[in-house]
């Protein structure tokens, strides 16, 4: 008799967490989970280095081992692997194993939501230019914030030669603080926006990275994402729109 080969599909959904396996049993006798695009049958066997698995059309990462870290990441704080100047990164703010690296950047003096992981295919969904998840930042800023400087942020301003920023949602909270919206990822978009209208932005928050937010998260801490956080952000990048009108 031949062997079946790969692991039995509830083993593999009930170890990415999606509850026990008779739950997981449950999801696929319901038709929501497909490998390679089909709809799996109750005691599908599947082969984690090569299928693709989804629930609710929802890619899944299978890969044991695979890890996602909510890192608040305060002002003074290098996003890159090794700093040649030895200040502190990113990276010192997570468990050293296993090896992770940062989802986009923030400036060294922006503090707010980073996503880290070793999940290179959920790193590059989110960073991929035609995905472009939603990213929302709060930006206090020195200078008069004008109807017309908040219209020209929300219709797209000329950030260098040639290059104009998709339309934004941009919105006046108080005094000297602005919330803008963006889905481009472009290097200090938010602050050279600020400064094609006049603006001189003083303090940068990212507060958002599309569905996940967390306002309990102390600056310099970093937490694990919940599953629920990780396919939420998967489907953001599978779903968003490229283009949105700005308000
Ligand atoms: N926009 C900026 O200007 N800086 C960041 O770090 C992120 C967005």
């Amino acid at each position: 008799m031949i062997e079946p080969s790969g692991e039995r599909l509830q083993k593999v959904l009930a170890r990415a967490g999606f509850g026990s396996r008779r739950l997981c049993d449950e999801l696929i006798e319901e038709g929501r989970v497909t490998v390679n695009g089909e709809v799996a049958e109750l005691g599908r066997r599947v082969d984690i280095a090569q299928d693709k698995i989804a629930v609710d059309k929802v890619p899944v990462g299978v890969l044991p081992g695979l890890v996602y870290y909510l890192v608040n990441k305060p002002a003074g704080v290098v996003v890159t692997a090794s700093d040649p100047e030895g200040r502190p990164t990113i990276l010192d703010l997570v468990p050293t194993t296993p090896r992770v690296f940062s989802v986009g950047r923030l400036d060294y003096a922006t503090e707010g939501l980073l996503v880290v992981t070793n999940d290179g295919e959920l790193a590059q969904m989110l960073t991929h230019p035609s995905h472009g998840v939603e990213k929302e930042y709060l930006a206090e800023v020195a200078g008069e914030i004008t109807p017309l400087a908040l219209r020209r942020l929300r219709e797209g301003v000329e950030i260098e030669p040639g290059l104009v920023t998709q339309p934004a949602r941009v919105a006046h909270r108080g005094d000297q603080m602005v919330r803008i919206v963006i889905h481009e990822g472009r290097n200090r978009q938010v602050r050279r926006m600020c400064e094609a209208v006049g603006l001189t932005v003083t303090r940068l928050v990212r507060v958002r990275i599309g569905p996940i937010s967390d306002n309990q998260l102390a600056p310099g801490v970093s937490r694990l994402l919940r599953i629920d956080e990780v396919r939420a952000l998967a489907e953001a990048a599978q779903v968003s729109p490229r283009r949105e009108r700005g308000r």
